[in-house]
């Protein structure tokens, strides 16, 4: 039995979640949750939207599942996914992207994942107003987190049966940033003989993600550029509502969708749990419940590919309990 802290977040978060746990449940899963709420709601009552409860609770149990929270405006709080990743450092943004059958996008060969570096280039924050009509913001590139990010794509690639590994950068331009980062993923490379390993430059990559997708394996960014192309490869695959995500680090890691609490639909039944479902799946294969997260997937793509049960956001009438009864019955 595993502990794992969960984050219901707020907004459909809740709504999500309760579908997101009966499923693990039902399959079988070997999970305790310690249930922690952050959001706009915990803030009206303790004074911050992410306490350090929620913190210490994800430092202890090293695992999280987190459903979105919505980022209060104007009350001198960051986002509490900035927080979260600072506090626990982590290092590693994964972002899975695979076509779902059933799913209709422009392509149906997509299946690759993005790696992003998740604590500095230009998101280290160093800005500053020069005069009137200058501004200036410092890209930090270092060998330590070079060499991480590199080494975590690699040893995904393996445990995850990827083939090949792609380094992207624009080291043509930025030749002492990018080309360090790119020095680092040589020097990894060597390590890894038995993954293929390829480079490319992030523009070209834009345009052979649209026209050639399947080429693509395992990508590995720095912050920014990861940052860009992780909404693009989301984009291949048909949007916010299957997009599922994973911040990871050397001592924690926070699975998470990629979308937002959705106010909009919030408590009518509707909101898809797919994205948080598949961030869970994701996260049972880190815990090392293959089998369990294997079980799952396999149902919630039968559901996905008959067409019949879907929530709204896929074309469907479906509420959000009956798409989630049907993933049961077909466990
Ligand atoms: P959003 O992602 O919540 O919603 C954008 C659109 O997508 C809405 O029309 C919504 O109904 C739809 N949508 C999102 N998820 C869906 C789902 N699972 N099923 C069906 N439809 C879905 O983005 P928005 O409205 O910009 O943000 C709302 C709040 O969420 C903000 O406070 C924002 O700060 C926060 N947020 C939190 C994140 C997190 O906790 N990881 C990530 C992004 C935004």
């Amino acid at each position: 039995m595993q502990t794992v802290t969960l984050i219901p977040g707020d907004g459909i978060g809740p709504e999500i979640t309760k579908s997101v746990t009966r499923i693990l449940k039902e399959a079988g899963a070997q999970i305790e949750w310690d249930i922690q709420s952050a959001g706009a709601e915990v803030a009206e009552i303790e004074g911050t939207p992410l306490p350090d409860r929620v913190i210490e609770s994800i430092k202890h149990n090293k695992v999280a599942l987190k459903a979105p929270v919505t980022t209060p405006i104007g009350k001198g709080f960051r986002s509490v996914n900035v927080a979260l990743r600072k506090s626990l450092n982590l290092y590693a943004n994964l972002r899975p992207c695979k076509n779902i059958e059933g799913i209709k996008t422009r392509f149906d060969n997509v299946d690759l994942v993005i790696v992003r570096e998740n604590t500095e280039d230009l998101y280290a924050g160093i800005e500053r107003q020069v005069d009137d009509n200058t501004a200036e913001s410092i890209k930090i590139i270092t060998r330590k987190a070079s060499t991480r990010i590199v080494e975590f794509a690699f040893d995904y690639a393996i445990k995850n049966n990827r083939k090949l590994v792609t380094a992207v950068s624009k080291a043509n331009i930025c030749k002492l940033s990018d080309g360090l980062f790119l020095e680092c993923a040589r020097e990894v490379a060597k390590k890894f003989p038995q993954i293929e390993y390829k480079e490319i430059l992030v523009d070209n990559l834009c345009m052979q993600l649209v026209q050639k997708p399947e080429q693509f394996d395992v990508l590995v960014l720095p912050n920014l550029y990861g940052d860009i192309v992780s909404d693009l490869c989301a984009g291949l695959i048909g949007g916010l509502g299957i997009a599922q995500g994973a911040n990871i680090g050397e001592d924690a890691a926070v699975f998470e969708p990629v979308h937002g609490s959705a106010p909009d639909i919030k408590g009518q039944n509707k909101a898809n749990p797919t994205a948080l479902l598949l961030s869970a799946i994701e996260m049972l294969k880190y815990i090392k419940q293959n089998n369990i997260a294997e079980k799952i997937e396999k149902a919630l793509f039968e559901t996905i590919k008959e067409k019949k049960i879907l929530t709204p956001d896929l074309g469907g009438i479906a509420t959000t309990t009956d798409f989630t009864n049907e993933i049961i019955k077909k466990l």
